[in-house]
């Protein structure tokens, strides 16, 4: 649907009487109505590179959900104000886990005389605490587009690695980038005794996944790839690695958002795309292209609802606070979270 005008031209007025004050940073699942007013788009990797680019502007807006705000506002060191317009804008995957469940899962491989072994690696999707624990623990924070750099610098330190939280991005890099098998792969799950594993699983596995995922991913299968190969047989899919190892491993390339963006600016024009990722970014994929064939991969529709959280109303209260000068829904991490965390971060941003 159409945007209000009146609003469009509200968040107009209060981004130009802003000016150079204000850094908008929106991720490519954002809407279209609030992607028009981001100064720049991104993946999650290139957002974290992003965010200090601007170190004159006191305001970030940070169109995108609530990890990557904190993750703005631990690189840029807390000198500028990361500004999260609805501060609803989680994500289901980052809360799957929290602190006290990584701390007890430590324990249970300290118990199993197996911690020194252990590299712990956290997607970015994960809250500022996961990130300080994993930088505390000697380990590094991935995206989706360096998540096999990442995993060969931790097995460089260590035999096994912790992947948090998604299980998915984990299996899928391991064991379709990396070559290690689905049997060296096995599933942590925090609400079970020792997370659901024997002693020997623990003894034997080499990348001990986090029974983490996201929902939104989640939705594709196996029958999805199918269907789409029915009716479409020319068909390239082109999937997020977040997606089900049953799905990554039937596609023709996996790759982050950006990725993503790229492969079809790439692609030759009648070619047919059927895409497994968040659907603001399909449909806005779709509209760029009018020359190649852009589909959804599943038949049911697939928005992130935590990303879609961030629509104009709130981009334009949050932009026109700032032009009074009062700073709304800053997300702020402590101090000791942050200086551990960037210590991954900061990992992250040095791998080769
Ligand atoms: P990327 O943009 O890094 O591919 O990540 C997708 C995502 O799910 C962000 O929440
Ligand atoms: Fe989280 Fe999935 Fe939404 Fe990304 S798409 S923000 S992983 S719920």
């Amino acid at each position: 649907p159409a945007s209000d005008p009146d609003l469009v031209e509200r968040a107009r007025a209060a981004k130009a009487a802003l000016g150079d004050q204000v850094f908008v940073l929106g991720h490519h699942y954002q809407r279209d109505e609030v992607i028009r007013f981001a100064d720049v788009t991104g993946d999650s990797f290139k957002l974290a590179r992003e965010a200090a680019a601007r170190p004159e502007a006191p305001y970030i807006v940070f169109c995108g959900v609530h990890f990557m705000a904190e993750s703005a506002d631990i690189l840029t060191a807390g000198h500028q104000a990361v500004v999260l317009p609805d501060l609803a804008a989680g994500c289901s995957m980052a809360d799957m886990a929290t602190f006290d469940q990584v701390e007890e899962c430590w324990e249970v491989l300290e118990d199993m005389g197996i911690a020194d072994d252990v590299v712990p690696v956290t997607y970015m999707n994960s809250s500022a605490d996961i990130k300080a624990f994993v930088g505390r623990h000697g380990g590094v924070v991935c995206t989706s587009s360096n998540a096999r750099r990442a995993l060969d610098w931790a097995y460089a330190k260590g035999s096994k690695v912790l992947f948090l939280p998604d299980q998915h991005l984990g299996r899928n890099t391991a064991v379709l980038e990396m070559g290690l098998a689905l049997d060296d792969c096995v599933v942590y799950n925090p609400h079970r005794p020792d997370g659901g594993l024997t002693p020997e699983q623990f003894r034997d596995a080499r990348m001990l996944l986090w029974r983490g995922h996201c929902s939104v991913h989640g939705r594709f299968s196996k029958a999805s790839v199918d269907d789409m190969r029915a009716r479409v047989p020319d068909v390239n899919i082109l999937v997020h690695p977040e997606c089900k190892h049953e799905v990554v491993v039937e596609a023709d390339r996996v790759g982050s958002t950006e990725y993503i963006i790229k492969t079809l600016d790439a692609a030759p024009a009648g070619s047919s795309w059927a895409i497994g990722t968040e659907l603001n970014l399909v449909r806005r994929l779709a509209g760029a292209h009018p020359d190649k064939n852009v589909m959804f991969l599943d038949r049911a529709v697939c928005f992130c609802s935590t990303m879609n959280r961030i629509d104009l109303p709130h981009l334009v209260w949050s932009l026109e606070s700032l032009a009074r000068g009062e700073v709304v829904n800053r997300i702020q991490v402590d101090e000791e979270t942050a200086h551990y965390a960037k210590v991954a971060l900061d990992q992250m941003l040095a791998l080769p």
